[in-house]
């Protein structure tokens, strides 16, 4: 499988993050072609696409942009439909080996200011806030002098292009928290709050920034916009499978050669993209990977051919998340690659639900334990049965993400908990409470 660089196609040119090199590069032509469209013909050409969001959950986009309550031709609107629409951007990117958005604004800010303004254009919204990670104030200052450059240009600001439309977008800094990536939190921060989810429903289309109707979209989502507007629905759908096309930034981290960004359909198998990488560095043998993220449930060996897309890897049981693939070899301990990942989860969660805030601080306790030579057989069912109340008890996904890495690790490298025990602990192993795995991970 070939890289196929579409979104990451400027990013080796001169200055690539200047509207004269965008420009030059067929940028804004897109969102020019969408002022001619109406906004519900550009619903149907993103849902034709079948772009699904980028963001982890991989929802089809333009069914979220269909989903925005619109004034119905010849009536007095009323509720939702009446109050003005938002498009808010995530750009938090907090997941641990997650990299793929920050690198794209830096490269390429303007194909995220176009998509802002064509999914605006869709939605009927004529104020977009793109809320930035705090901690990398490198994109907010390049995302800030984007913006400057296409209000400047005449494609933000009033009366876009003469077409009557009215675009007003402001970039702002997060809060500094994972949690505020979860769209509900994100809103609640951006509106001046502590960063934490809202009870759903009201979902954000109906109820989101302020009480209106608000689509969420990540970066790279919205990034992909203007490439289908300009190739079409059916040269999008060209990538990969049919359920899950369009292009993919899949970020490498980690035991590999040559970590970094590789964008190839979606649908590419590890095992490609691993070659594309150097592969895994010499003298060592691939031991696990993460095919989204540390909220992904791990994968192994076995699983380098299975098809990096939403559907395929869930199918094998995990979750393609945000495509950052961390790969790790024999030489690193998964116990102590899990309990790394459960203390940024223990010191990330919200506290606002108690599944969540105790069993992560009690999970870190008893893999440190673990890690520390001081474990019990017991241990390994305790670990079980906290996953069990977390997963599928808690407020938000942070907390069901929190159990992956323990739950996967659990399922496929058992011996290497067991190997941790103190030699009498090893002895008791079968006569503890056996707790069966939990339930995602069976
Ligand atoms: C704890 C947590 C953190 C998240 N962080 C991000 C993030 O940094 N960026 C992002 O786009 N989505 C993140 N999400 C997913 C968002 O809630 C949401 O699904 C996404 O922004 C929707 O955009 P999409 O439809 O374009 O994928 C996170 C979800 C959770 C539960
Ligand atoms: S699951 Fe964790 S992060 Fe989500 S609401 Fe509960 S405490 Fe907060």
């Amino acid at each position: 499988m070939p890289l196929t660089p579409v979104l990451t196609s400027r990013y080796a040119e001169d200055r690539s993050w200047t509207i004269e090199t965008y420009e030059r590069t067929e940028g804004y032509t897109a969102w020019r072609t969408a002022l001619g469209m109406t906004p519900d013909e550009m619903v149907t050409l993103v849902k034709d696409s079948g772009l699904r969001g980028r963001g982890g959950a991989g929802f089809p986009t333009g069914m979220k942009w269909s989903f925005i309550p619109q004034p119905k031709p010849g009536e007095t609107p009323t509720g939702p439909a009446a109050k003005p629409k938002y498009l808010v951007v995530n750009a938090d990117e907090g997941e641990p080996g997650t990299c793929k958005d920050v690198p794209l604004m830096m490269a390429d800010p303007h194909s995220l200011v176009e998509g802002v303004a064509i999914a605006s254009y869709a939605i009927r919204c004529s104020f977009a806030v793109i809320y930035v990670r705090g901690e990398a104030v490198h994109a907010h200052r390049r995302l800030q002098a984007a913006v400057a450059e296409a209000y400047a240009a005449g494609h933000l600001g009033r009366d876009v292009h003469g077409s009557g439309v009215d675009l007003d977008v402001v970039v702002h800094a997060g809060a500094g928290a994972y949690i505020c990536g979860e769209e509900t939190a994100l809103l609640d921060s951006l509106e001046g709050r502590r960063g934490q989810p809202r009870l759903k429903p009201p979902f954000p289309a109906v109820a989101g920034l302020y009480g209106a109707p608000t689509v969420v979209n990540n970066v790279e989502t919205l990034a992909s916009v203007p490439f289908v507007v300009r190739g079409g629905s059916a040269w999008f759908k060209e990538f990969g499978p049919e359920k899950s096309p369009g292009p993919k930034i899949y970020s490498i981290s980690g035991r590999v050669v040559h970590p970094g960004q590789y964008e190839a359909p979606m649908g590419t198998t590890m095992r490609e993209l691993l070659e594309m990488a150097g592969g895994v560095r010499p003298g060592h043998e691939l031991k696990f990977w993460t095919p989204g993220g540390s909220s992904t449930p791990y994968f192994t060996a076995e699983h380098l051919d299975v098809p990096l897309d939403f559907d395929s890897v869930a199918a094998a049981g995990s979750m393609l998340g945000t495509t950052a693939l961390m790969v790790f070899d024999e030489t690193d301990s998964i116990v102590e690659a899990t309990l790394r990942f459960t203390e940024f989860y223990a010191h990330e969660s919200c506290g606002k639900c108690t599944p969540c805030r105790e069993g992560t601080y009690w999970l870190v306790q008893i893999l440190e334990r673990l890690v520390a030579g001081h474990g019990t057989a017991r241990d390994l069912d305790l670990l079980t049965d906290t996953c069990d109340n977390i997963l599928g008890r808690s407020f938000c996904a942070l907390g069901d993400g929190a159990t992956s890495c323990i739950a996967s690790s659990l399922k496929y490298f058992k011996d290497d908990y067991v190997a941790l025990l103190p030699p009498d602990e090893q002895g008791r192993l079968g006569r503890t409470l056996h707790i069966e795995p939990v339930a995602a991970m069976a």
